[in-house]
């Protein structure tokens, strides 16, 4: 798999669609996937939700979009390529079973006049009587972008203007307009706490822009009868902070549109091994945990969903701490230590180890994995994000280990998620890291995390 998909709560339940290609494991012949849950931990799967039309505009692949419901009606819209248009399909009542619109696309080209790098992934809300829609674009040489649309029935779609465009560093141009910047994939706009947030993701992570959205009618004077004046509408974005939704290897991260109060954000974890390794696995990517984001003043907080706590077995003392499926909370006194935080996944012989801590002087949390795994094809560079605690605050570390993957929040304002590939089976300890100084433990604990099903792949 790799982007969640329209991800949506439907009649008492969480219904997850995903890219997905089902002829093995690795990315080409995009269907969507499609799963369902009472809980947004426990999950089961469902046929295939959608498939490309041989001669229609999703021929060649359904690529990424959104899930509402228009009347009642579970509605899905999406990106057919070849080239890139949007597509609209609809459902009954348990989401299985879809209709693609019969005169799809309902929008078949990018706006005339507009050279842009890309035209994908939509994310569409609803206003009073009018439908919006954000598409992910960008502008050779200038930056990625957010196309908007509007309409009154979701098939008869009218370009607005951008919603935002953004700045690259100069001579960043690269051959893929995800790489530099120039592309903005899968945004994702609602508000939160009074103000609203933008997610894209581009140059391999997900990023967020929060700021103002102004809905604002204004008069015009009808140059067609100028005795009389029309009301239009004039949305803009004002964004004022820009910062990172996860720094390691996720991507393409989306929220549900109708979870009431709550926004609970999914993202694609994606893989650190060689593409023989995945096709050997027989499965890449893998869905991360359900993110809970809030604005608290200025600051963007993201904690894991509260649901995931269902999963915890045995408590760990913390002395005897080890396993590669765990949830972790740790309190960490940096002290005079410029490097403090947890090793994970080490091996009896310290052969193998992973590093998370805070780097004061960098400000910086980091994920060294250059010693994570004896095998070579597993990726082991380091991952990291800008962090800056405060005067006396203690690193609170909050990390879910499951098989390779491990995520990681730090302090309710920071993600990490990271893959990790230790050869040895013994590769399970878990023990304060400190480098140049002398940190403390402030508190610890650590729970096994269950399998959600019984057939568990690991790995
Ligand atoms: C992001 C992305 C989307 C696209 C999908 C195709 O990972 O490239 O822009 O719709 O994946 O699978």
């Amino acid at each position: 798999m790799n982007d969640p998909n329209g991800p949506i709560y439907w009649q008492g339940k969480y219904h997850m669609f995903y890219q997905y290609n089902p002829n093995g494991a690795f990315w080409g012949d995009m269907h969507w996937g499609h799963a369902v849950s009472e809980d947004m931990v426990h999950w089961k799967h469902l046929p295939m939700a959608l498939a490309p039309t041989p001669g229609g505009p999703d021929k060649d692949g359904v690529f990424s979009g959104c899930a509402v419901i228009d009347n009642g009606v579970p509605t899905v819209i999406y990106t057919g390529v070849n080239p890139e248009t949007q597509c609209v399909a609809t459902s009954g009542g348990d989401l299985t079973g879809w209709k693609k619109f019969a005169a799809n696309p309902v929008i078949a080209a990018p706006p005339a006049g507009l050279e842009v790098t890309g035209f994908r992934d939509p994310c569409v809300w609803q206003e009073g009587d009018t439908w919006l829609m954000a598409v992910g674009s960008g502008f050779r040489g200038k930056g990625g972008a957010v196309l908007l649309y509007e309409s009154k029935d979701l098939r008869h779609w009218s370009y607005l203007h951008p919603l935002v465009t953004g700045g690259m560093r100069t001579g960043a141009s690269a051959k893929d307009p995800v790489d530099s910047g120039e592309m903005w994939e899968c945004p994702d706009f609602f508000p939160l706490g009074g103000k609203h947030l933008l997610i894209i993701s581009t140059e391999r992570v997900v990023k967020y822009l929060l700021g103002r959205y102004e809905v604002r009618p204004f008069t015009a004077i009808n140059m067609d009868n100028r005795d009389s004046q029309v009301v239009l509408i004039r949305r803009h974005f004002i964004a004022d902070t820009m910062g990172g939704i996860d720094y390691g290897s996720y991507y393409a991260a989306r929220s549900m549109t109708n979870t009431g109060e709550r926004r609970i954000l999914w993202g694609w974890v994606t893989e650190g091994r060689s593409a023989e390794a995945q096709r050997a696995a027989g499965w890449s990517g893998v869905m991360s945990l359900p993110r809970e984001l809030k604005l608290l003043g200025a600051q963007v907080q993201i904690c894991p969903a509260a649901e995931v706590e269902s999963l915890r077995g045995k408590r760990l003392g913390s002395g005897d701490v080890a396993g590669d499926c765990l949830e972790i909370q740790a309190e960490i006194d940096p002290g005079n230590a410029p490097r403090a935080g947890l090793k994970l996944r080490v091996a009896p012989d310290r052969s193998e180890q992973t590093l998370v801590y805070y780097d004061r002087d960098l400000k910086l949390v980091c994920v060294d994995r250059s010693q994570s795994s004896t095998d070579a094809s597993a990726d082991r560079g380091m991952q990291s994000g800008p962090f800056l605690l405060g005067r006396g605050e203690p690193l609170r570390l909050r990390i879910f280990l499951d098989g390779s993957v491990v995520e990681i929040f730090a302090n309710d304002r920071f993600c990490l998620t990271a893959r990790v590939y230790p050869a040895g089976p013994r590769s399970t300890g878990v023990a304060l890291h400190m480098d140049g100084g002398t940190a403390k433990m402030v508190s610890f604990e650590a729970w096994e995390m269950r399998p959600i099903s019984a057939d568990r792949l690991t790995s």
